[in-house]
């Protein structure tokens, strides 16, 4: 799911923004149409992935074997990710609070949206829907080294409540799960689910002259803010998914003391420091509106 999407009107209508707790997938229930626009998603973005998609998202697509034509079944999916990393994904109604996110990441459980977009919100949604977060974010689950990162996230995430540092984390996971590019021998790919479930914004993330692309750095990328309603002013780039892991191994505690004594950045902003791959040309930027 994309966190920290501070919607102000739902496009459901029907749901609370915050409805908690667990359900199941019922499969049945879903339409024709339902299953149309998961087809019609499906076809345009793995058309477009391929030299676009890091290999590992493409070979967890592959291994999940998600199905063109149809919504796939949790439980499917579930049999086959148990038996590569032990993930498993739950059926939710939306956006959960906080802590039992992080508690269901900690425990290896991936919320996935049961509800699916309506035909006229094919190209854009303020909300996470079933296809943001199966197809964005269920693939990478089968990668390990992913996987263990997103485990520790979840276990941070508890932790950092009580450090009232959420905010830094959140920032984390929208520059990376969310909205993270990596470097390959084949050039620049993505990873962030954000990206990987929006045709727009896989174009623009590699593509488009306008953002910046700074290389990964753990506390820039906690100081700096984001936009929630455009594509990305600056992108962050991982050599690896190791360096990803290691580079948030250590323990927090200190770099938050030190983060709440530091200014935030805007999505916009260079930092001497920054490690720069593009220097965004910054054509169409808003300026207010940062979260
Ligand atoms: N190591 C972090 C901590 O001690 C937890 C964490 C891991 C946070 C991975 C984010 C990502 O708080
Ligand atoms: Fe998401």
């Amino acid at each position: 799911m994309l966190r920290r999407v501070e919607y102000q009107q739902s496009d459901r209508g029907e749901i609370p923004q915050y409805a908690t707790g667990v359900v199941e997938q019922d499969w049945a229930a879903y339409t024709d149409t339902d299953h149309h626009v998961w087809q019609q998603l499906y076809k345009r973005q793995s058309e477009i992935l391929p030299g676009l998609a890091c290999q590992e998202f493409l070979d967890g697509l592959d291994e999940l074997k998600l199905g063109a034509d149809q919504i796939p079944k949790f439980s499917e999916t579930n049999a086959i990710l148990q038996a590569k990393t032990g993930w498993q994904l739950i059926a939710v109604e939306g956006l959960l609070p906080d802590l039992s996110f992080f508690e269901h990441l900690a425990a290896r459980r991936f919320p996935v949206t049961w509800w699916i977009r309506k035909p006229h919100q094919i190209d854009y949604i303020s909300e996470p829907d079933l296809f943001h977060d199966f197809f964005g974010h269920v693939p990478l689950l089968a990668n390990p080294v992913f996987g263990d990162y997103l485990q520790a996230y979840g276990e941070g995430g508890v932790k950092a409540a009580g450090l009232d540092a959420l905010g830094f984390l959140a920032r984390l996971y929208w520059y990376t799960v969310e909205f993270g590019l990596i470097q390959t021998s084949q050039g620049l790919r993505i990873y962030g689910a954000g990206i990987l479930s929006s045709k727009g914004e896989c174009l623009y993330s590699l593509q488009s002259k306008a953002p910046n692309r700074i290389g990964f750095d753990l506390l820039r990328v906690m100081r700096t803010r984001y936009r929630i309603d455009s594509y990305q002013q600056s992108y962050f780039v991982i050599d690896t998914f190791q360096q990803l892991f290691d580079a948030t191994a250590p323990d927090f505690t200190q770099y938050y003391k030190c983060l709440h004594s530091l200014s935030t950045l805007t999505p916009r902003e260079i930092e001497a420091a920054d490690q720069l791959i593009q220097r965004g040309s910054g054509e169409g930027w808003a300026t207010d509106g940062d979260v």
